[in-house]
């Protein structure tokens, strides 16, 4: 069996071309959403996401307002920052490229943010509404996820899903999301960590798999169960270059469908957070 390759970029692309198209409509009644994006020092990585999202800003017609900063600006300054962001009228979305520099507190910055211009949905006021079955704003990777698996037309509401990883921007607001009763959920949903005692023996058991775990094929061809479909989150960087945390030809073999890194799960979440600033830009004009 040779699994079908998920095809995140299209999908994306289909996405990116309704946002543009509420963007439009949005900028017709005088509103042009806006987003503020925010990298502090000069970590390669974070600089290639962070110029990928302003270059899609642009494209679904939402402003980008970019601010590079220099990784050692205190802490004190960067919240100053995000004050003056809050305030000002014509951002409605924020987002602070993580991880920050070792002298800032990741959780003070997150939670500066005000929810309602919470672009990626990290604050806590935002996860716990995910919780609660009343989002506001779905973080951008997991909400990216739901998309990929309903427009690929898997059935989420009562499969097994397994998510391994726990981080609170992928494995936890994504397990919150998919189990609640609602469409395009409604999923058993079990999370493994490095505390699980046999990851395999939950995998085994997957419907749909999502793998975010950070590590370089984790996940082999003998975890997945026949017919899964298996969602790759991980960007991990080798040798040989830019691969998942699932070994795609192992798995390949035994999975229905498959996402590839790159061209997964990273044009989605790209994707979403352009939604959600649209959305939040909505919300404000009401
Ligand atoms: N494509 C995208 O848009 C996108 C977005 C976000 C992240 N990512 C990628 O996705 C991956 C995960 O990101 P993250 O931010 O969630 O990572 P993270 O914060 O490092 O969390 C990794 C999670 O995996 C678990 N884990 C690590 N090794 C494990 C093992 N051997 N067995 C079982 N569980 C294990 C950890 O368990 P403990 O909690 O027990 O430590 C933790 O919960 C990374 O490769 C990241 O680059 C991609």
């Amino acid at each position: 069996m040779s699994a079908q390759t998920i095809d995140g970029k299209a999908i994306a692309a289909e996405v990116r071309g309704e946002v543009a198209a509420r963007a439009d409509a949005l900028r017709s009644q005088g509103v042009v959403p806006g987003l503020a994006t925010i990298l502090v020092g000069d970590d390669p990585a974070s600089a290639v996401y962070v110029r990928a999202k302003r270059k899609a800003c642009a494209q679904a017609g939402i402003a980008a307002r970019d601010h590079d900063i220099e990784a050692d600006i205190s802490e004190a300054k960067l919240l100053e920052l995000v004050d003056g962001l809050n305030r000002d009228p014509a951002i409605h979305g924020i987002l602070v490229q993580l991880p920050l520099p070792g002298h800032i507190d990741e959780a003070r910055v997150v939670e500066a943010v005000r929810p309602d211009k919470d672009a990626d949905g990290f604050h806590p006021a935002n996860l716990g509404r995910l919780l609660s079955g009343n989002p506001l704003v779905v973080p951008a990777t997991p909400g990216g996820i739901q998309q990929l698996l309903i427009r690929s037309g898997f059935a989420i509401s009562g499969a097994e899903v397994v998510v391994v990883g726990r981080s609170n921007i992928v494995g936890k607001p994504l397990a919150a999301l998919l189990m609640q009763k609602t469409l395009g959920a409604n999923a058993t949903v079990t999370v493994c960590h490095t505390g699980t005692a046999d990851i395999a023996g939950h995998t085994r058991r997957a419907e749909i798999l999502i793998a975010a775990v950070g590590r370089a094929h984790a996940i082999t061809g003998d975890m997945v169960a026949p017919g899964a479909v298996v969602i790759d989150v991980g960007v991990n960087r080798t040798e040989t270059g830019l691969t998942g945390d699932v070994d795609f030809e192992g798995a390949s073999q035994v999975a229905a469908a498959i996402t590839p890194v790159p061209g997964g799960v990273g044009p989605m979440t790209i994707a979403q957070l352009l939604h959600n600033t649209v959305d939040l830009a909505y919300r404000s004009s009401e």
